[in-house]
């Protein structure tokens, strides 16, 4: 028992965000470095092909140069142990980004220093705003000309709205980065080359009162210091645990992901900060990760690891207990005892076969075609389901014609499954069956994909045309609403989701406005749960 509280104890579990090239890959990186899981990190010219070699199982990956998956990476630090939740950095596989959100207790906002706040920035933060989970702030490529730190600092608090306080303090940037001066110890830490970022750095620790200061910064840089320090002692808004906890403070830090400045300090600091998993709710309460009772929900579905055997792995957070492969599981959705099939754990490509594992952990399960996002699976003989997960609006709309109206058969199924994955949204005409489909999705990349996928995994040529619309909206307490009797505008298409709840369409975001007008009474909403 003691046992198996202090596993649960020492586990971590936590997202990066970040817009495109801000880090979040090299950050990742060097933390998998300092976890002394790899012992070297890539060389930054070769990371590229490198990052192929270990994430990219789709060969719409290769030919795009981008990371369509997301994949979980475990290591320990400090006594911890750590369940990184990697996501896609292209902006067009966001859906899959939200819902790997969804699996974490706390999430790392990397920022180039260079550029502040970025769109996708603001698109992901406001996913992790809705769950209330601790947001850490890494400001990264200090090595690189950075802008003003407190202008850096109020872009984020009045663009994302939220309060920020700063744990460490940037000593210059670009060639005269020095390294980060700690506000709790009043140490400045200095940077030193680390051969090229390829190994942990050393690092030198002076407190500031230290006359020998003067040997690692000029006496320029830190009467600048003292003078920045003094204003955002009066400025900054003080550290408080639980108001981090809620995620309505974000601690910020600075570093270099590149030459591995300021990894460490932020590790320690992060692990210290945070939790062990989190309860999360279910329609039965909040679910304790210390019940003894094993419990997970499905956040991601993953196809065609290999092509030929059109397999699936589900990727469950376990949420309570301990997972032991030899004990039966229940599958709430689907109403069965069952086992879960060759449970593994991820390593970049190294995949291995798990016996148990613990709440904060994350696990891919062999599946058959059972499994749909945001499932529960628990011990047999409860009977919870944990809350859903939200379905985000798709932005890009297609209808799908098949070609050959032989592979009808083929195409039905392929699209199902393609969309119980996740990886599209299907619609329906109100009352039609699968003669017209359409198809909505986050990102345009998602159509080649699921072009790709229909083609060589379901062997049937279809075609996408577009459709303009851009705005959906699902209709509150759909069951008391008679649909034929909403007014509508020109511009709207009434149509029906995969579980057969009505929703609108819309080309104008005005329209959306026009309908409400239109019919008293009437709610829409931007998404649904699961
Ligand atoms: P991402 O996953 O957020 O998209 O970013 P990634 O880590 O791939 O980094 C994007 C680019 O920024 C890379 O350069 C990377 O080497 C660089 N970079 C990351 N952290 C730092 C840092 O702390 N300082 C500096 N100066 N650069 C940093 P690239 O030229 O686009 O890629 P590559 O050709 O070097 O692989």
């Amino acid at each position: 028992m003691a046992d198996f509280s202090k596993e649960i104890n020492k586990r971590r579990t936590f997202a990066i965000i970040s817009h495109p090239d801000a880090g979040k890959t090299t950050l990742t990186e060097k933390f998998l470095l300092y976890g002394g899981a790899i012992n070297l990190a890539g060389s930054v010219k070769g990371k590229a092909t490198a990052r192929h070699a270990v994430s990219d199982w789709m060969e719409i990956e290769k030919e795009r140069g981008i990371s369509v998956t997301s994949s979980v990476l475990q290591f320990n630090y400090g006594g911890c142990c750590i369940n990184l939740l990697d996501t896609p950095g292209h902006q067009d596989f966001s859906e899959d980004t939200y819902r790997t959100l969804m699996a974490a207790d706390t999430a790392v906002m990397v920022i180039d220093g260079g550029k502040g706040v970025e769109p996708q920035t603001r698109k992901l933060f406001k996913v992790c705003a809705m769950r209330h989970i601790p947001i850490f702030t890494f400001i990264n490529k200090m090595d690189r000309d950075a802008r003003d730190t407190f202008d850096l600092i109020d872009e984020i608090e009045k663009e994302l709205g939220i309060p920020c306080c700063p744990v460490n303090w940037p000593i210059g940037s670009g060639k005269n980065f020095r390294g980060v001066y700690d506000r709790e110890t009043r140490n400045v830490l200095t940077f030193h080359d680390t051969l090229k970022g390829t190994k942990e750095g050393t690092e030198t620790v002076i407190s500031i009162d230290d006359p020998r200061i003067l040997d690692e910064i000029s006496a320029e840089q830190k009467e600048l210091l003292e003078e920045e320090l003094e204003l955002l002692d009066g400025a900054a808004v003080e550290f408080d645990r639980e108001r981090v906890d809620k995620g309505e403070l974000s601690p910020v830090f600075f570093g270099s992901a590149l030459t591995n400045f300021g990894i460490e300090t932020f590790l320690d600091h992060f692990l210290e900060m945070t939790k062990s998993p989190m309860a999360r709710m279910s329609d039965e309460g909040l679910i304790d990760p210390m019940d003894e009772n094993f419990s997970a929900f499905v956040f991601k579905i993953q196809a065609n690891m290999n092509a030929r055997h059109r397999d699936r792995l589900a990727f469950m957070r376990i949420c309570s207990g301990k997972f032991d492969a030899n004990k039966e599981v229940y599958h709430v959705q689907g109403n069965k005892k069952m086992r879960l099939l060759q449970p593994q754990q991820m390593m970049a490509d190294d995949r291995h076969v798990v016996d148990e594992a613990y709440a904060g952990d994350i696990i891919g399960v062999f599946d058959p075609g059972i499994f749909s996002i945001g499932d529960t699976v628990c011990a047999p003989g409860k009977k919870f389901s944990f809350e859903g997960i939200p379905t985000f609006a798709p932005e890009h709309f297609a209808r799908v014609a098949l070609i050959d109206s032989m592979k009808r058969k083929q195409f039905v199924k392929g699209i199902q499954q393609i969309a119980q994955e996740g990886a599209i949204q299907i619609f329906q005409e109100i009352r039609g069956g699968m003669e017209e489909i359409i198809v909505g999705v986050v990102g345009v990349l998602q159509f080649d994909v699921l072009k790709f996928r229909i083609e060589n995994e379901y062997n049937c040529e279809i075609r996408l045309d577009m459709l303009p619309y851009e705005y959906i909206r699902w209709i509150k307490d759909y069951e008391n609403v008679d649909l034929d009797k909403i007014v509508g505008t020109s511009d709207m298409k009434k149509v029906a989701d995969m579980k057969g709840r009505p929703l609108l369409l819309f080309i104008n975001s005005w329209s959306v406005g026009m309908v409400l007008d239109r019919n008293e009474g009437l709610e829409l909403e931007e998404f649904s749960r699961n």
